[in-house]
C-alpha cells in the first residue's frame, strides 16, 4: 500500500503538473467563509473530484474546490469546502489536503469554521479567534502513523495557535467593527448537535464554542511545523441556551448573512500576514 507521504506527493505532483505553484499559506474555508473567493485573484481551480487521492465532500453549502490564488503578493492554496469525520472519513483522510499543502511549501494554515456558542453572552454573527482547543474527537489524524514522515507523532500543542496571528486578527476585527471574542473551541464528532446537558458540560470543561472540525487540521499542521490561525463564525448558540431547536439550515443562513463581512475580514488578515 502506498504510504501517506507517497500519496500526498503524487497529489502534489498532479497539482504542479498543471503549472508550478508554491503556496505560502493554506486556507480552509468552512461554512460562512466561502466569500473570500471574491477578494482574491484566482489562478487555477480543481474540483476535488478531479484530484487524485482526494476524498469527496458530501455536505451542502461548500464549494468543494481546491483553488490556487494570489492575494497581495501572497500565494494561497484555498480549500473551499472541507472533509468531516461525520461524513465517514478517518481523520487522516480529512487532513490529507494539508499534507499536500505542506509538500507544496505552505508554511501557515488559516482555518475557518461555523461553530455554536457555548458561552451564554455570545451572539449569532460573532467572530471567535481560537486560542486553544478541547479535543473530544474519537479518532486522531496521527493514529497509526509511525512518525518521521511528516514530523514527530508526539506533537507539542502548547502554543498551537500563533499568538501574533491572534493579535493581528483581533486588531483587524476591531477595525472592521466585528464583535470578536477569543476563546477555546471544543471539537466533537457530530453529526448530531449537542444536548443541553452536553453544552453545560462543555462550558464546565472550559469551552467557549463547539464544532465538528478544525482540531484535526491544527494537529496535523503543528506536526508539520506550520503556524496556525483558526477562526470561528458563531452561527448559533448551543442547545438549551436559546430555547429553540438547532438546525443545519440556520447555521448555513447565518453563515450566508455574515459571509461578506467575514470574508472582507479574512482577506484583510491574509493581506497583513508576514510570510
Ligand atoms: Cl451548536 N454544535 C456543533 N457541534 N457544531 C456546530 C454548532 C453546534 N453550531 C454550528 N456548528
Amino acid at each position: 500500500m502506498a504510504s501517506l507521504k507517497n500519496q500526498a506527493q503524487a497529489t502534489a505532483d498532479f497539482i504542479q503538473a498543471q503549472g508550478s505553484f508554491a503556496p505560502d499559506l493554506v486556507v480552509v474555508l468552512g461554512s460562512g467563509w466561502g466569500g473570500l473567493v471574491e477578494y482574491i485573484t484566482i489562478e487555477r481551480m480543481f474540483p476535488y473530484r478531479s484530484i487524485p487521492h482526494f476524498p469527496q465532500a458530501t455536505v451542502a453549502g461548500h464549494g468543494n474546490q481546491l483553488i490556487l490564488a494570489k492575494h497581495e503578493n501572497k500565494s494561497l492554496m484555498i480549500l473551499s469546502g472541507r472533509f468531516h469525520f461525520y461524513e465517514g472519513y478517518s481523520l487522516a483522510e480529512t487532513t490529507f489536503p494539508l499534507r499536500v499543502a505542506h509538500l507544496l511549501g505552505a508554511k501557515g494554515l488559516i482555518t475557518t469554521n461555523a461553530a455554536g456558542g457555548v458561552q451564554t453572552h455570545f451572539r449569532a454573527g460573532d467572530l471567535m479567534i481560537i486560542t486553544d482547543h478541547l479535543n473530544l474527537l474519537v479518532d486522531n489524524p496521527l493514529r497509526g502513523m509511525s512518525g518521521g514522515e511528516f514530523g514527530s507523532r508526539f506533537v507539542d500543542l502548547v502554543a498551537a495557535y500563533d499568538s501574533e496571528w491572534q493579535d493581528l486578527a483581533q486588531v483587524t476585527a476591531q477595525a472592521l467593527g466585528l464583535t470578536c471574542h477569543r476563546g477555546v473551541y471544543a471539537a466533537v464528532p457530530g453529526p448530531n448537535y449537542e444536548t443541553p446537558a452536553e453544552i453545560r458540560m462543555l462550558r464546565g470543561l472550559g469551552a467557549d464554542a463547539v464544532g465538528m472540525s478544525t482540531v484535526p487540521e491544527v494537529i496535523v499542521a503543528r506536526q508539520m511545523g506550520m503556524r496556525v490561525l483558526a477562526l470561528s463564525c458563531i452561527t448559533n448558540l448551543g442547545a438549551g441556551i436559546a430555547n429553540h431547536p438547532l438546525n443545519h439550515e440556520e447555521v448555513l443562513t447565518v453563515g450566508q448573512t455574515m459571509q461578506q463581512s467575514f470574508s472582507l475580514f479574512l482577506g484583510t488578515v491574509l493581506a497583513k500576514m508576514a510570510t
